[in-house]
């Protein structure tokens, strides 16, 4: 679905699945040749990541296991509460791997920061990461990110992954959510 037949619940296309997938291509080549002989593992931030690992990873040229972690600091709302809650922990050991973590977007940075100082203590050899959208108006707190998608202001945006209470994941484009949705 594009975003155009949803187009009276959105009020801006801020990036195209054209534009997306041509970025994609441009940090998988970064990222094969930075991780060239390394014992890569990908983990995914269910369930925003989902469409981003999926072409990300099949944009990489690298044999790369994927992994993924649920974790919820949202609920129904449009603001980060700050409160992590794990809801599905990796199923693999991080001892000795060269950790990617694939996020849709960091907006407050509220929720990364925390799963990196909850990683940090698991014994991987390196722990990087790889967000497609960031919102840097939005940052609350620092997160060391070696990999962006793109920079976009500070709305509240959905599609390509991202949802409001679940809708919108399908739509293939990222776009501004109009505000008569939530409010
Ligand atoms: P924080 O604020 O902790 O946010 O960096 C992390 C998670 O919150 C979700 N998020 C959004 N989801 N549109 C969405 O659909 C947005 O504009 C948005 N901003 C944050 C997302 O799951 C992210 O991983
Ligand atoms: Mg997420």
């Amino acid at each position: 679905m594009r975003a155009a037949e949803v187009h009276s619940d959105i009020t801006e296309v801020l990036v195209t699945e054209e534009q997306i997938l041509e970025r994609l291509k441009e940090i998988a080549a970064q990222v094969d040749a930075d991780y060239a002989g390394k014992d890569l593992l990908l983990v995914g931030v269910l369930k925003g990541a989902i469409m981003v690992m999926a072409d990300f990873s099949r944009a990489l040229k690298l044999v790369a296991p994927i992994d993924w972690m649920a974790v919820s600091s949202y609920g129904k709302g449009t603001k980060s509460s700050g409160v992590v809650q794990i809801r599905k922990d990796l199923d693999t050991d991080l001892t000795g791997k060269h950790v990617l973590i694939v996020e849709d977007i960091i907006d407050s940075g509220l929720t990364l920061s925390w799963l990196l100082e909850n990683f940090e203590s698991r014994g991987a050899e390196s722990i990087e990461v790889f967000a497609l959208l960031r919102k840097p108006d939005a940052a609350k707190v620092e997160v060391n990110c070696r990999y962006v998608g793109f920079d976009i202001p500070n709305d509240f945006v959905v599609g390509y992954g991202l949802d409001y209470a679940e809708r919108y994941r399908n739509l293939r484009d990222v776009a501004v959510l109009a505000p008569h949705v939530y409010s």
